[in-house]
Parts: structure tokens; C-alpha cells; sequence
């Protein structure tokens, strides 16, 4: 038996013990003036929490995991399953445990006071010594803990601080959330001093009618609070007044004794300027505590911000507008770190958001590092705030087990506690996948009688019952639900809440398919608010490929626009040696390890435009203000007109004064060349004038309408002769290999995880075997037959070769038997030689796009170095396709190349690889680019859709079998 009353405790095994010496959770922002103890520590990584600390110490740095700083005990990826097989509570006897000592100097001048440490977050258990003595425990791995050292230390003097972290415990049931596992301190670890006489927690309510009230409370680790202490705030340099009404009241009901203060501070803000997502307006609040003699023991300073939140009917209003929520989920990730991330990390990451329009993120699945909620108030989000609870392996065992009672309520009240002064924060959340059970009900009652201005929402609630009020959900929040259904619901009459999905398209590789179409059912169905997409991350960890460890911090730099540095890898699941794993899974958001948005934002970006092209009618453009609070004055904008010719005509535009909701037609800038075939008008909007997210001019969105169709005009056939080999196959000098049929695309992760990759597989279709039935010439033009077998049918191929004025046209026409329903595409492949690097079209551009995800891409001309046109998704597939490609060009520097012009717009994909390379890659390092192009022109291509966790692309996005027909011109340039 250990002497160590923590250790003799055994808290990894209890989940009663949800702490032991920690002080309550408040709202006073602590970390002006304190003493920071980041940097290196002495280190040493025990096999289990008793076993004995005496070796060698190495060092480690604070913040950080472990896990990423060079010890055996690498990261871990599982999504469901638990990563070790004991139920809960146990946790297994071989337990990494990192223990962590500095010396501390206390300041001299720190005598009189209280003394407090506070611990930014440790996972999953903390047990606190200082000079050999126990101070306490916590748990909750995403929130702070602090304790008071007042007694155990002497300013001016040094203190051993010892801080020791147990990796598994009962607490890793309830922290079950699909991500990497680390062990180590993740947040900031500083010590401070106040007076003892303190305030122990401030509460401000700030209201859109512009009333402020802030409650305060106060504490002295003296004793008795002394006589005649009293509170003063300034709002901007404006007094607050005393709240008299609340001390007399105070007073006659007994309620506060020596021991607790409470005093209230009010105002009236005359046209204050309020809070929302797109006019993000703080004010200053200081509060300060006074001794009788005038004296200030103690002040706290918080940015606030003026706004409601409640629910009338099924809508969800902010400030009394019924707001769309365009969210993403997101954890604390870093490619280096793990899961500690800096200031400049999280301002990156919301100020991408805000380029994007997002305007609203759920801490999935723990409340965030309390910087990201300053900077949500600052920047403009709406958050779900998420308790850390997720126990999915071992759902139904906890969410009734009396045993956990405290740990879920303790985990939600502490991060109300914490965070309910942001105005950015709007929305409780309970926790995440954690099935429902009494537990829930206990922290959701916590929460009503604390924080009754915000509503809750709990999928495992939300998912018995989307109109059921009786459940702990104010929010009808599933995931992955079928639009249809949401839409159903909608228009059912049994609506009662307001329907907003707490994770919806799941953006694993390349993905995001059908973002549009939901965007346009949310928009045009009331009750349909919006949601959160999943994920904000792909938490690719930065591998080093020859030892197979982290890279860490000293990767820094090591990675460019999503591709790491040649010896370096994305690791996923799997990659660090481990048995249980979830592989590539981790890899779900959109954006890559290194913050690079991946094409899917783009398409998000236009589906949020505040600047919608109604329809274009003889009286001009109608334009309208798709924004919740505010005009046009912060946006400037181009006119664009594409010519299929290749003219782009550009003409300043004038946005008009347009409140929120409002439409007016403006007139068209251009008199429509009579000539010059296919025309579309865009708007290029950018932002008019620096703001605190994007400098002037960043685009904001790209609205398009189509002003004139396409004439179909058929070439003339011309003299000449086409070459075919004996195979039926194009001889031509430009390509190395010839156009064949092509069924495959290398599977995406939802082609994989949605089953369609096993059943094309199972068809043949990754190894369809050609054999040319005949050749025929006729006047020039050959038609060449040809059948591909897979497995279970035969797809007859022909291509008719007509000699055209420079080149030659290819008509082809494919048939596919009932069996093959539903392929991944219909089209032609072929190979070029080396040299034509840079690719030319007319058509949606310039970032990737698919028939489901090409809302955000402009139908123009677009040019981009054909290294540049692929997406580096994590596990290589499917990428770099064009969707409404017309003609293209690939041409070397001396302008050689050739032209390929399309009979309809067509999907076209030029990159280095072969479906098959990408089909057979892991990872990004595996692909060796070829040199010349692999060009793919496809009849028809299957829609991404979410199917790795979710609905699959719609019906009509999907590859009948049947016929196709096609056809295209090649000439050289
Ligand atoms: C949800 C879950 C997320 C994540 C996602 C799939 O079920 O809440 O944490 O696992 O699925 O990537
Ligand atoms: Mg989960």
C-alpha cells in the first residue's frame, strides 16, 4: 500500500472521484498577470500510476502530450472502440503514467496572498504535489483545474511542483470521442496570485434590448468577509449601478452569509450596438471589488457582447432572427502538437472559417481551449458549447451507471461555469453519442436553473424523438439524417423544435457531395435551420517515414499546401504500430492536416454567399442580401462576362442598398456581344475594406448566372484517314496510350465505406479486360467494336474516328448491361506524352468540382499547372476532376499540346496518375507522379455523396446502366 493518499485513492478506477482539492469552476479570467509554467519539465513515463518514480527524468514539454515528444508510447487512433478491453470502470493495469515536476519560484511579493495553480488540461487523470504533498485531483481532460497552493508554498521561496497524469481511467470511458489518444498536459499550466478577499465568479447577462446585469460573487480564503467591501463596473468607461433592490432582498431572506458575497451590477446601454455572428460588437466590462476603505482587492475584465437566444416555435432566434447555422464541428487539433494549439492556431483556423461563411462551430466533442471563445466573440460564431461526455463503446453501461452521476454533471455544470459569459456561445450541448439515460437528465436540470437563457441540445436525446418535449434536447439536432426526412419532418405539422443538424456531410476525402442540394432544401423549407458539417480537421499526424515516429514540433515547416515534405507522411489511424485501430477514418475534414482548405470549402463558400443572382430579366441582375443583420457596405464587387469564345469582359459593379431579405435588379453592365456563343455573368464580391478576418479584397463569393446557351454546331467531316493499330486502338503522336473505356475511378472513402468500391470490385470493373470485335474503315472514318468483360457482364464499346479540319472526332457509345447499375463512371481514358503541363479549359473552375459538389465553381476559363489540378487527399483517390468542362488545351511551355473540345459539358480529370496507382496507394508519399498526363473524359460520372458515414449522393447523381453516347474532337495545338 502507497503512503500517497492520492495514490492510495486509486481515482483512475473511481468515477466517483471526480475530483478531490479542486476549486469551483468560475468565469474570472485568471491569466493576466500570472506566472506562467509552460516550457520544459522533468519527465519521466511510468509503466502504471504506482509504479515507482526514480529513474533517469527527461524532459517534456508543457503544454503537450507525450505521445508526440519521443517516448514509446505513441498516439492511437480509434473511432468506437474502446482501446483496451476492460469495461467500465476499469482501465488497464498497464497504464502509461507521465509524472512532471518543475521547481517553482514564488515572488516575493506574492506574500499575503492566495496563491493558486491552475492547470490548463490534463489527460485523463491530474494528481497534484507540491514539495511532496498532495493538493488534489482532477479529471475531465478539456477543462481546467486550479487549486490553492496558499498554504503549501512560501513566496520568495521555491516550491517542487509535481504533476502526474494517468493516460487510461474511468474517465477514458466517458471520453470515448473519435480521435487520436494522447496522455500529457494539452493546455497552459500558470500559477497566480489575488488578494484573499476575491471574487469568486462573475455572471453577466447582456440583452439585446441593451440591459446589462452582472451578478457577481465573492469569497475571502481569510474567513468572514470583512465589513463593508462593495463592487464597481464600468462598461466602455460608463458606471454601472449598484443593484440596491437585490441587496435588500439579499439581506431579508438570509441568503448570503459572512461567508459568500453576492452583489449585482446593472445598466441600461441606450442603442447599444448589438452582438450576432456578422456584426460581432464587444464592449469592455471591468468589475471591480472594493475593500471599506476604497481599496480594489481584486478586478476582472470581460469582453461582452449584447444578444438573445430563444426558441419560438421551431425557430431558433438570435436577437429575434431566425438564423441559418452554417457549422462545422471542430476538436482541438494540431499536425505537431497533437492537441495543443496556440492563439495564432485558433485565429487561423476561425478567420479560414470566416472566409468560408461559416458562422457557427460545436466544440465536438469537449469544450474547446477557452481562447477559441474570445475569438469566437470577436471574429462572430454562434457555438454549441459540447460537454466533454462521450462514453460510445460503453453507452448504455454509463449513462445509467449512479457510479458516473457526478462525473456528467460535474462535466456540463463546469463548462457552463466556464464559458457562459460569451455571447458567441449560444447553445448547450450535453455531450455527444453517449446514449440517454438519467445522467443527462441530471446535468440538463444543473443547467436550466443555472444558465435558463440557453437552450440544451443532445443528439442521443434528440434521436428517441425530434418533436418529443419531454427529452433533454430544446433542439431537434441529429446527425447524418436523410434530407428527405428532415424535410418530412418539416412539413409534417408535428414539428416543435428547431431542426438543426448537430453533424451532417461528412467530409472524409473527397467529398461533401450534395452540400448544395441541402443547402437549397434548408433555405427553401421553414423549420430547416441548417447544421454542422463533419469535420472541421483531417487529423493526419506528421509521421516521420523512417523510424515511423511524430515529427513534433521540430516538423514545423515541413508541410506545404497539404503535402508533407518529401520523407514525411500524414499518419492515420494504424500508422504508429497500432493493432486496434480505425485507419484513415480521422481523416474527415475539410480542411488537410496543415489548415489547407480542401475544394469542398469552396463549394461551402457559395452555398453562404451574402450575395445571391436571382434571375436575370429584361430589367437587369436581381440581386439579393442573403445575410440575417446587415447590407452590402462591406463588400465590393466586379462584373465578369465569359465568352465561350475565350473573351472575359470585366466592368466595376454597384452593389445596391439592400437590407437583409431584400431584392432589387440592377443593370446589366454590358451590352451582350451578339456574337461570341455560350455567356455567363459573375460576380466576383470581395470584402470592401480590411476587416478583422480578411484583408480588403478577399473574395467572399462568386455568384453566376448563364446569360445565352451553347449553339450546337457539328464540324464538317474533312479529308484525311485516322490510324488505328491492330487492336483498334488511335495511333496518335500525342498519346502514349490510346482512348479506352473507363468504368473505375480509384474509390473514394465513400465509394469504400458505403459499399459501392466492393460491389464494382466484385463486377470486375477495377480489371475489365478489352477485346476488339472488328474494325471497320469507311471514306476515312473507322468504327471500331469492342467488348470489356468484367466478372459478372460485358460492356460493348464502339468509337467511330471521323477525320475533322486538324483533327480527328471520336464518337463513342457504350453499353452496359442491368447488371453493372450504378458504376463509378462512363468515359474515355488515354495518356499523353511528356511535356504538356499546363492545362487550359472552359468550363467550372478553377478548383475541383463534381456533379454534386460544383456549386462553387464558376463556369469560365480557367488555367492551372496540371501538378496543381490534383487534391492531395490523405488516402489517395478519386481527385481533380472538373465538372462542365467544354473544351481544354494541355500544352507545353512552346505552346504545343493539344485541344480536345467536347460535345456537351462534359466531367474531365487530368492528373500524373492512373486510377490504379491511386487504387493501390495508402498515402500520399506512395505515388510516383508519371510524366505525362493521364486525362480522363467521362459521359457520365457518379456524384461523391457522404457515404462513409451518411447519405449516399443522390439517385440523380447516380451512373445508369444502359447507353451512353459521346463524343469529342482532338487536334493538336
Ligand atoms: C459521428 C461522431 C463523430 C465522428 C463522426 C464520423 O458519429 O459523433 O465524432 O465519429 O461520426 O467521423
Ligand atoms: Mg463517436
Amino acid at each position: 500500500m502507497t503512503s500517497d493518499p492520492l495514490l492510495a485513492l486509486r481515482p483512475w478506477e473511481a468515477p466517483e472521484v471526480t475530483s478531490w482539492g479542486r476549486l469551483p469552476m468560475n468565469a474570472v479570467d485568471r491569466r493576466d498577470g500570472a506566472l506562467p509554467l509552460d516550457g520544459d519539465w522533468r519527465f519521466q513515463l511510468l509503466s502504471a500510476p504506482h509504479a515507482p518514480v526514480g529513474g533517469a527524468w527527461s524532459t517534456s514539454r508543457v503544454p503537450g502530450v507525450w505521445t508526440m515528444q519521443g517516448t514509446d508510447d505513441l498516439p492511437q487512433y480509434t473511432n468506437v472502440r474502446m482501446p483496451f478491453p476492460q469495461y467500465p470502470p476499469a482501465s488497464p493495469a498497464a497504464n502509461p503514467t507521465g509524472v512532471y515536476e518543475r521547481e517553482v519560484d514564488v515572488p516575493a511579493d506574492w506574500a499575503g496572498r492566495r496563491v493558486v495553480l491552475q492547470v490548463g488540461a490534463a489527460e485523463s487523470v491530474l494528481l497534484v504535489h507540491v514539495d511532496g504533498r498532495p493538493v488534489g485531483v482532477s479529471k475531465d481532460s478539456h477543462l481546467a483545474a486550479e487549486f490553492d497552493l496558499t498554504a503549501l508554498v512560501r513566496p520568495g521561496t521555491s516550491a517542487t511542483v509535481r504533476l502526474t497524469v494517468v493516460k487510461w481511467s474511468d474517465a477514458s470511458h466517458i471520453e470515448d470521442q473519435d480521435q487520436w489518444w494522447h496522455g500529457g498536459i494539452t493546455r497552459s499550466v500558470l500559477l497566480y496570485a489575488t488578494d484573499p478577499l476575491h471574487l469568486a465568479d462573475v455572471t453577466v447577462r447582456a440583452r439585446y434590448s441593451g440591459d446589462l446585469r452582472v451578478d457577481c460573487r465573492v469569497r475571502d480564503t481569510g474567513g468572514a468577509l470583512p465589513a463593508g467591501w462593495y463592487l464597481t463596473g464600468d462598461l466602455d468607461g460608463r458606471p454601472l449601478a449598484q443593484d440596491t433592490e437585490f441587496d435588500r432582498a439579499n439581506a431579508e431572506d438570509e441568503r448570503v452569509s459572512d461567508f459568500l458575497g453576492e452583489a449585482r451590477l446593472l445598466t441600461t446601454v441606450p442603442e447599444v450596438r448589438t452582438w450576432n455572428a456578422e456584426t460581432p460588437e464587444l464592449y469592455d466590462l471591468t468589475v471591480r471589488l472594493h475593500r471599506a476603505d476604497g481599496t480594489v482587492a481584486d478586478t476582472s475584465r470581460h469582453r461582452i457582447g449584447f444578444r438573445d437566444v430563444e426558441i419560438v416555435g421551431r425557430d431558433l432566434l438570435v436577437n429575434g432572427e431566425r438564423v441559418f447555422i452554417r457549422g462545422v464541428n471542430r476538436h482541438d487539433f494540431h499536425p505537431l502538437t497533437g492537441r495543443t494549439v496556440s492563439y495564432d492556431d485558433m485565429r487561423a483556423d476561425l478567420v479560414l472559417l470566416k472566409r468560408f461563411g461559416f458562422n457557427a462551430v460545436r466544440t465536438a466533442h469537449y469544450p474547446n481551449d477557452p481562447t477559441l471563445y474570445d475569438l469566437a466573440d470577436e471574429l462572430g460564431f454562434y457555438v454549441v458549447d459540447e460537454a466533454d461526455i462521450e462514453s460510445h463503446d460503453h453507452a448504455h453501461e454509463t449513462a445509467d451507471d449512479p457510479r458516473y452521476l457526478g462525473a456528467f454533471v460535474d462535466r456540463v455544470s463546469r463548462m457552463v461555469l466556464r464559458d457562459k459569459n460569451h455571447p458567441s456561445v449560444i447553445i448547450w450541448s450535453l455531450g455527444n453519442e453517449s446514449d440517454y439515460g438519467a445522467n443527462h437528465d441530471a446535468a440538463a436540470g444543473w443547467v436550466r436553473r443555472h444558465d435558463p437563457t440557453r437552450p440544451i441540445q443532445y443528439e442521443g436525446a434528440a434521436k428517441l424523438g425530434w418533436a418529443d418535449p419531454e427529452l433533454a434536447s430544446d433542439i431537434a439536432c441529429p446527425m447524418y439524417a436523410p434530407l428527405e426526412d428532415c424535410v418530412a419532418h418539416a412539413l409534417s405539422g408535428e414539428q416543435t423544435k428547431p431542426l438543426i443538424q448537430c453533424e451532417y456531410s461528412h467530409a472524409m476525402g473527397n467529398s461533401n457531395g450534395t452540400l448544395a442540394d441541402h443547402w437549397a432544401a434548408i433555405e427553401a423549407t421553414p423549420g430547416l435551420q441548417g447544421g454542422f458539417i463533419w469535420e472541421f480537421w483531417d487529423h493526419g499526424i506528421l509521421q516521420r517515414v523512417s523510424d515511423g515516429r511524430p515529427a513534433g514540433r521540430g516538423g514545423a515547416g515541413l508541410y506545404d499546401n497539404g503535402v508533407a515534405a518529401p520523407g514525411y507522411r500524414w499518419a492515420y489511424g494504424g500508422d504508429f504500430g497500432e493493432t486496434i485501430h480505425d485507419g484513415a477514418f480521422i481523416a474527415d475534414g475539410v480542411v488537410f492536416p496543415d489548415r489547407t482548405p480542401k475544394p469542398a470549402m469552396y463549394e461551402h463558400r457559395e452555398i453562404a454567399a451574402p450575395v445571391r443572382i436571382e434571375s436575370y430579366r429584361h430589367e437587369g441582375v436581381v440581386l439579393t442580401n442573403h445575410q440575417h443583420f446587415r447590407g452590402f457596405d462591406w463588400l465590393a464587387a466586379v462584373w465578369e462576362l465569359s465568352l465561350a469564345d475565350g473573351r472575359t469582359l470585366t466592368a466595376p459593379a454597384e452593389l445596391p442598398e439592400l437590407c437583409p431579405g431584400e431584392t432589387a435588379a440592377v443593370p446589366l453592365p454590358f451590352a451582350l456581344p451578339e456574337d461570341g456563343g455560350e455567356a455567363w455573368l459573375t460576380l466576383r464580391v470581395t470584402t470592401a475594406r480590411d476587416l478583422p478576418w480578411a484583408p480588403r479584397g478577399t473574395e467572399v463569393c462568386v455568384p453566376q448566372i448563364q446569360l445565352r446557351q451553347a449553339d450546337v454546331r457539328r464540324e464538317p467531316v474533312a479529308a484525311g484517314s485516322v490510324e488505328v493499330d491492330g487492336e483498334g486502338l488511335l495511333v496518335h503522336p500525342l498519346l502514349t496510350v490510346a482512348p479506352a473505356l473507363s468504368l473505375w475511378r480509384a474509390p473514394t472513402d465513400n465509394d469504400e465505406l458505403g459499399g459501392m468500391a466492393g460491389r464494382w470490385r466484385s463486377w470486375g470493373l477495377d480489371a475489365l479486360v478489352r477485346k476488339v470485335v472488328s474494325v471497320r474503315e469507311d471514306a476515312g472514318q473507322v468504327t471500331v467494336r469492342s467488348e470489356y468483360a468484367g466478372t459478372t457482364g460485358v460492356v460493348r464499346h464502339r468509337q467511330v474516328f471521323t477525320p475533322v479540319a486538324g483533327g480527328v472526332r471520336v464518337e463513342e457509345e457504350a453499353e452496359l448491361p442491368e447488371a453493372f447499375d450504378d458504376v463509378a463512371r462512363v468515359g474515355t481514358v488515354f495518356e499523353t506524352v511528356a511535356g504538356l503541363d499546363l492545362l487550359e479549359w472552359f468550363g467550372q473552375g478553377p478548383w475541383e468540382s463534381y456533379p454534386d459538389r460544383r456549386a462553387g465553381a464558376p463556369v469560365g476559363h480557367h488555367s492551372l499547372p496540371v501538378d496543381e489540378l490534383f487534391t492531395p487527399y490523405l488516402r489517395p483517390q478519386e481527385s481533380g476532376g472538373r465538372h462542365g468542362v467544354r473544351r481544354f488545351t494541355l500544352s507545353a511551355p512552346d505552346a504545343t499540346g493539344l485541344a480536345v473540345v467536347l460535345d456537351e459539358p462534359r466531367q474531365v480529370c487530368v492528373t500524373r496518375y492512373r486510377a490504379e496507382d491511386l487504387t493501390a496507394a495508402t498515402h500520399h508519399d506512395e505515388l510516383v507522379p508519371r510524366p505525362g498526363c493521364v486525362v480522363h473524359l467521362d459521359a457520365a460520372h457518379r456524384g461523391l455523396g457522404t457515404a462513409s458515414c451518411g447519405p449516399d449522393t443522390f439517385p440523380s447523381y447516380r451512373v445508369a446502366p444502359g447507353v451512353h453516347r459521346w463524343s469529342w474532337t482532338l487536334r493538336v495545338l
